[in-house]
């Protein structure tokens, strides 16, 4: 049987052929490439046929081999490695290492990307004074996506983006400094000294370090909620072309540079349907208020007056396999830091969503941002860094479908199409004669 789609333009009679490709496996996909619709025509003159897809529901952007999702059975991979797997074994430097460079490293080579990372976790000292020219109530995702777009101007030589070690040192920079970045935002809306990289910690431990390093002369990072921590950045690090991924592809398919690629994917990051969901989620329990409200809130979803935060996902039609393992160190988290007063809440809002019609039949089910705010939350951190805890480990993600994308012959400057819907060709009319028909016709309110 030929690997073919036959398309017959009932127009013109015409038939085409057009080619069927496979993904790695068969089960993971097969597609047609949107260009070979542009040869149906209904006359020599016309563009060719598009395929019409807003929000990307069924369109491919690249071919990629970093992420694996199947949503529909609750898959997620990186670079074929099972999720539960790296939570359970890895750390995130390694796991970042693993999606930047496809393989998991050798010892040795787990020790050189350590060590270059960890010579670049400082930031220039003008960092610290561009952070010290925002308001005291700036919200640390506007700080953190203006800082990393700043530090563009630190590196005028990361322009150079089709040269892989240019490229290289870049990764280096931006995994090492967003963490350093993320930590002087918050520490700034504290009021807070910032506190410099301590390199003899681990990225998580030191991360933690300069949130939270008071007068001690040295800060030791609690061991469950460190590894608590690595796992939540394991778990953020990728997946595959989400929003902000798609921005960072589009944005670095113009050859711009990494740092303000970067801070186009970190601002999409901040939407609340995407990674500003976990803030949301806690927002919406201190709303909802106890638990003997939850059934009266869940009502008001269905009516339709809000989304349930933390709930639903354009991939996963099943349990989100990262809510699940959160679900479970939720609960170590709060043998350290006490049970978060909001859990019970969000066990009651969850037991009557997945028991409820509504919620089953258009298969919505915890997403990772449903327990994520809370572990955050045990763990001292405002709502508000919710996001930048985020874009921290999705740094590594953005840097490696970036990489893949420099790398990919196939691909160009992001350019969709449209269907235009608006007027057809029109004259030019005076300024006398459009005053003269705004009299016959009504204006509207935005133009008066
Ligand atoms: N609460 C209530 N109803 C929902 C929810 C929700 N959280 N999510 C989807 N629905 C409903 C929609 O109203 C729609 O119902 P309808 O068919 O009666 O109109 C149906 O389920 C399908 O939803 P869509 O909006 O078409 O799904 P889409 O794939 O476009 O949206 C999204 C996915 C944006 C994540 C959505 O589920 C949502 O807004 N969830 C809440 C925000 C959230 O938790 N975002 C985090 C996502 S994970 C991440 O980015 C890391």
């Amino acid at each position: 049987m030929p690997d073919t789609l036959t398309i017959i333009d009932n127009r013109t009679g015409q038939q085409y052929e057009v080619p069927i490709a496979h993904a790695t496996y068969p089960e993971y996909g097969s597609y047609i490439r949107a260009a070979d619709l542009k040869k149906v025509k209904s006359s020599p003159t016309d563009f060719g046929l598009l395929s019409y897809d807003p929000a990307f529901m069924n369109t491919a952007s690249c071919r990629s081999s970093v992420t694996f999702i199947d949503g529909d059975r609750g898959i997620l991979r990186y670079r074929g490695y099972p999720i539960e797997e790296l939570a359970a074994k890895s750390n995130f430097l390694e796991v970042a290492y693993l999606l930047l460079w496809g393989e998991l490293p050798t010892q040795t080579q787990l020790d050189e990307w350590t060590h270059w990372v960890k010579m670049h976790t400082m930031v220039h000292e003008n960092i610290k004074k561009f952070i010290d020219g925002f308001h005291h109530d700036a919200h640390p995702m506007g700080m953190l996506v203006s800082a990393m777009a700043a530090l563009s101007t630190f590196y005028p030589e990361s322009k150079n983006v089709l040269d892989p070690a240019v490229r290289k040192q870049q990764i280096y920079r931006l995994i090492a400094k967003i963490p350093t970045v993320s930590a002087y935002a918050y520490r700034h809306s504290q009021g807070l000294p910032y506190v410099y990289p301590d390199n003899d910690l681990n990225y998580v431990g030191n991360f933690l370090n300069m949130m939270f390093k008071m007068t001690e002369v040295k800060y030791t990072p609690d061991p469950v909620l460190e590894r608590a921590l690595n796992v939540l950045f394991i778990l953020h690090a990728d997946h595959e072309q989400n929003c902000s991924a798609n921005a960072m592809r589009s944005v670095g398919s113009s050859q711009a540079d990494p740092y303000v690629s970067l801070a186009s994917a970190a601002s999409a990051l901040y939407g609340p349907l995407h990674g500003g969901a976990n803030e949301m989620v806690l927002r919406m329990l201190r709303q909802i208020g106890s638990k003997d409200k939850v059934a009266d809130y869940m009502k008001r979803v269905k009516a339709g007056e809000f989304k349930l935060m933390g709930f639903g996902h354009r991939v996963y039609k099943n349990y989100d396999p990262r809510a699940k393992i959160l679900k479970e160190m939720a609960m170590q988290v709060f043998e350290v830091t006490g049970k978060n007063p909001l859990l019970d809440m969000a066990l009651e809002l969850e037991r009557i969503a997945l028991e409820d019609d509504y919620f089953v039949s258009r298969k919505l089910y915890p997403n990772v941002d449903f327990y994520s705010g809370l572990i955050y939350q045990a763990m001292k951190f405002p709502v508000d860094m919710f996001p930048v805890l985020f874009a921290i480990p999705r740094t590594a993600g953005w840097l490696a479908q970036w990489q893949e994308l420099l790398e990919d012959g196939e691909q160009k400057i992001a350019r969709p199409r449209q269907i235009y819907t608006g007027e057809d060709t029109r004259s030019y009319v005076a300024m006398q004669k459009r005053a003269e028909a705004a009299t016959r016709t009504e204006a509207t309110p935005a133009l008066m």
